[in-house]
């Protein structure tokens, strides 16, 4: 039976159908990247009397916030212990206060304004259950967490259906359907002088006395200020962010299952991970259950973590029927938090909002509050530990180098392997293979119809890697996937993949197309 590929979060929404940006316009504030943190900042500026253009280059709330397990926790696996003894616990108490406050954020919009969203409280645990070395990692985690004022217990019991060595309970967290969330949010957009403009993807910004946005429509927003929030930046500014964050992908599927779900949100922090939560379905509740995170195009063959997330999910409950099953990319910085403020010291109308690692929902409502704070007032009580132009500190030095080496590694240890010699593939198989002596990229459709591509990434160069389980080619350096035929998935890359024969494609922006525009 051929499995739905489709997020279930997307599955049970109506498509969205706000307009392409046909003629330039002027607005104080705009935002590029239509998930919760563009979105909430358009709604929050809006509020506060600014008019606003959100620029989306797929349809509103698709991408990231599309694939996430939508958990609204403060909790984001073991971060408070670590991050009190990097930044002090000044700082530390930044981070807890922007995400508690992101929680309470959401439950008074929802219930102020009666969204429909499967909103829910939840308790949320990290838990060990088979590695004794984090009992005492988790226990200092509950201590510290606890010493910000967050409502954390160290427990021995959770309500999982296999005992746990230990784990680290947050109370008053919370649950939802985020595009059902976020769509509700976006309606109240449009309108005296404000915006949401879909498939139009920005691909440059020029700052003088205003900002320009220009986009691949060959029309200009021009604003006072600029907020990035396309998951990964599409403008640098010179900010460096291609060496400061590097992509993961983690895999969610959607069961129906025999036993009642278990009562929270889990996560553990030992090998094989696992992720898990209840949604409410069709008058019952399925699970959602993820994990087999890895480096983006590093690693075994994509559809490997989903057999062995379907061997795990077995192990603990009697799966009756899967339902949906998808993949996500996440964005690290070096020290785990993310980068929200200024895009650099030199571009003060320019804002950023990026590297929210797993932890999308609450530090990306926590962004746009930033952000808005840092437009009217000029500050805001958590700038600081979220500053994309705080100190690194010596650890992330070191992860610093780590990464760029990895990068490094990537730009040239594709070029030395040796490719198949002969394009000798099946129907719906794809790999790398010698075309006219260069490496290129090969997939054969189900109807054998052959594409090849030249897969060097059109970012910076790195080359790309097959993803058998998306048919995509994915780049191992800062994420940038593109379709088998080369049309872009996701960024950094702002142009598509060419046939070998045409050469890496030089075509201006404004007359490209992107795929998956329904
Ligand atoms: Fe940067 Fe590919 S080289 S995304």
């Amino acid at each position: 039976m051929e499995r739905n590929t489709i997020p279930y979060w997307i599955a049970t929404t109506e498509d969205t159908n706000y307009p392409e940006l046909t003629d330039d316009i002027n607005v104080d504030v705009g935002i590029v990247g239509g998930g919760l943190a563009g979105i909430t900042a358009a709604h929050l500026l809006k509020e506060n009397g600014f008019k606003v253009a959100v620029i989306e280059a797929d349809r509103i709330s698709k991408a990231t916030t599309g694939h996430t397990t939508a958990k609204i926790t403060s909790q984001h696996s073991l971060i408070y212990d670590k991050t009190i003894k990097t930044f002090g616990k000044e700082m530390a108490q930044q981070y807890a206060d922007a995400n508690q406050h992101a929680i309470k954020f959401v439950r008074n919009l929802v219930k102020g304004n009666d969204i429909q969203c499967n909103f829910e409280d939840k308790s949320a645990y990290v838990f060990t259950y088979q590695d004794p070395k984090y009992v005492e990692k988790i226990k200092k985690e509950a201590e510290a967490a606890a010493s910000l004022g967050i409502s954390a217990q160290f427990v021995l019991e959770t309500p999982l259906p296999f005992p746990v060595l230990g784990a680290v309970r947050f109370n008053d967290q919370a649950q939802f359907h985020p595009i059902k969330y976020a769509l509700s949010l976006a309606k109240k957009i449009p309108g005296e002088g404000s915006h949401i403009f879909e498939g139009t993807r920005a691909v440059d910004i020029e700052e003088e006395k205003t900002c320009t946005i220009k986009t691949n429509k060959g029309k200009k927003v021009t604003a006072r200020h600029v907020i990035i929030a396309s998951h990964y930046p599409f403008y640098d500014g010179k900010g460096m962010y291609f060496a400061r964050m590097y992509p993961e992908r983690s895999y969610l599927l959607a069961f129906k299952i025999e036993e009642i779900i278990p009562e929270g949100m889990f996560i553990n922090v030992d090998t094989p991970g696992m992720t898990l939560r209840s949604q409410p379905h069709e008058g019952g509740q399925i699970l959602l259950f993820g994990g087999e995170s890895h480096k983006t195009a590093h690693g075994e063959q994509t559809s490997t973590h989903y057999e062995n997330l379907r061997k795990l999910v077995r192990t603990i409950f009697t799966v009756k029927e899967e339902l949906y099953h998808w993949s996500t990319q996440d964005y690290y910085t070096l020290d785990e938090i993310p980068y929200v403020g200024k895009l650099t010291s030199n571009t003060p109308n320019i804002y950023v909002a990026t590297g929210f690692r797993k932890w999308g929902m609450t530090n990306a409502i926590a962004a746009a509050i930033i952000i808005k704070d840092l437009i009217i007032k000029g500050e805001s009580p958590w700038q600081d530990i979220y500053s994309p132009q705080r100190s690194t500190t010596a650890k992330a030095a070191g992860t610093f180098i780590t990464q760029n080496a990895d990068v490094a590694v990537q730009l040239v240890s594709g070029k030395l392997e040796n490719p198949d010699d002969h394009i000798d593939l099946g129907n719906g198989e794809g790999k790398v293979v010698e075309y006219k002596g260069k490496r290129t990229g090969a997939y054969k459709d189900r109807d054998g119809k052959l594409y090849l591509l030249d897969i060097t990434c059109t970012h910076l160069g790195c080359e790309l890697q097959w993803n058998d389980a998306e048919k995509s080619w994915d780049c191992p350096c800062h994420g940038s996937r593109f379709s088998y035929d080369g049309s872009i998935i996701e960024g950094p890359a702002l142009y598509p993949l060419n046939h070998p024969d045409k050469g890496r494609n030089q075509v201006e922006p404004n007359v490209l197309t992107f795929k998956n525009l329904s």
